[in-house]
């Protein structure tokens, strides 16, 4: 007899950066030429980045998302025909509608029916290995926004549709090219942001798996991080770039993060010394180790990936996950503690089981 699969498990990861790199140097540079100073100096003392990743012109947030999801299906032993949920979390969609992650379902079908290389990754490679006769077109595939809890928010949801039978093997990806949305003119928001994206296979499993979750959200702040232009009648009203009052996040972000993550702790009938790695959202520097350190955790199991590619948003905690899989860092059977926060106000964790 088989046992009941009741549990969510991370069974691959993957991430993908644009080749076009940029370091505070090249942008300082950039930005002189508008008459803009900052420097390297300024931004790494203040946030911990170095580099950030430009999408190019003709990049969209479900392109980078594809080698992603195909990384993350490779280490998992998939390929698409095997997936029956996607879910995309993004605050930087391919279009208004349809949603990023359909379009992204459609692109994946298309690389694995071609037999097709990118990124170095052949999908003709995996189609031999599994059901490659299945068809990933037909599976639902939806947005989440949340912003930079995106991914937080996409893993909860796909862990509780899995929980209820509605899916056994979901790609869980989030995506952003954030470089769309910035003010170049606002050297307060334009050097802290930058593009990717980082995917997981999720699967239904007898054993944990994710242990506990939580997101909240909190309406009253959305003054403090927002991109208040919207699209009507095929015009842009108002102002279509991103806005933040950096001090007032950080100060939200300090006051929610360690409380969220000490409460899905206690759901799961875990305590701090529990966790081996903290993973999260790679925003600054100070607000990662000034959380961890109200953890009691030392820097050390911390994974910090936001030198190299700055914010970006909903891929920045599958971005850190992935490179701390691949870079032999994070461990099968360890368990991690995934947190984000972002506009909205939204924030929430996720304590796992990898
Ligand atoms: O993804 C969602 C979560 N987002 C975050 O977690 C962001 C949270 N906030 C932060 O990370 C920080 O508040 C920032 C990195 C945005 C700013 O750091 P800060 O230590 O709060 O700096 P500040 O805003 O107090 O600015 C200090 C000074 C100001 O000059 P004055 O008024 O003291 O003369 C700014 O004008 O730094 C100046 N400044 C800059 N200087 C050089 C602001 N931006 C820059 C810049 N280069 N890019």
């Amino acid at each position: 007899m088989t046992s009941a699969l009741i549990y969510s498990r991370i069974t691959g990861t993957g991430s993908y950066l644009p080749t076009n790199k940029l370091s505070n140097a090249d942008l300082a540079t950039l930005l002189a030429k508008d008459g803009i100073e900052t420097s390297d100096e300024w931004i790494v003392e203040r946030t911990g980045i170095r580099n950030r990743h430009f999408a190019a012109a003709d990049q969209s947030a479900s392109d980078l998302a594809l080698p992603a999801c195909v990384s993350a299906l490779q280490a998992a032993g998939k390929v698409a025909g095997d997936v029956d949920l996607i879910i995309c979390a993004t605050s930087t969609p391919d279009m208004v509608f349809p949603s990023t992650a359909a379009i992204l379902q459609h692109k994946l079908g298309q690389f694995y029916e071609q037999k097709s290389t990118i990124d170095g990754m052949e999908s003709a490679q995996n189609a031999t290995k599994s059901i490659a006769d299945k068809s990933i077109a037909g599976c639902p595939a939806f947005d989440v926004q949340a912003v930079c809890s995106g991914f937080v928010y996409a893993l909860t949801v796909a862990d509780a549709m899995i929980k209820t039978g509605a899916a056994k093997c979901a790609l869980v990806v989030g995506t952003e090219v954030f470089s769309r949305i910035l003010d170049f003119k606002d050297r307060t928001t334009c050097v802290l942001f930058g593009d990717g994206a980082g995917a997981v296979v999720l699967e239904a499993s007898s054993e944990p798996g994710l242990l506990a979750s939580e997101l909240h959200a909190d309406g009253k702040h959305v003054g403090v991080l927002c991109t208040p232009g919207t699209v009507s009648g095929g015009q842009i009203l108002g102002d279509p770039t991103l806005k933040m009052d950096g001090q007032a996040v950080f100060k939200l972000a300090v006051g929610v993060l360690a409380d969220v993550a000490r409460s899905v702790l206690a759901k799961a009938g875990k305590t701090e010394a529990d966790i081996d790695w903290l993973i999260p959202h790679q925003a600054n520097i100070r607000i990662m180790l000034g959380t961890a350190k109200k953890l009691k955790l030392p820097e050390s199991k911390v994974i910090v990936t936001v030198a190299d590619h700055g914010n970006t948003s909903a891929a920045s905690i599958p971005l850190a996950l992935d490179h701390g899989v691949r870079s032999g860092q994070i461990k099968k059977g360890e368990t991690l503690m995934l947190e984000g926060v972002g506009g909205g106000f939204t924030w929430g964790a996720v304590l796992l089981e990898l």
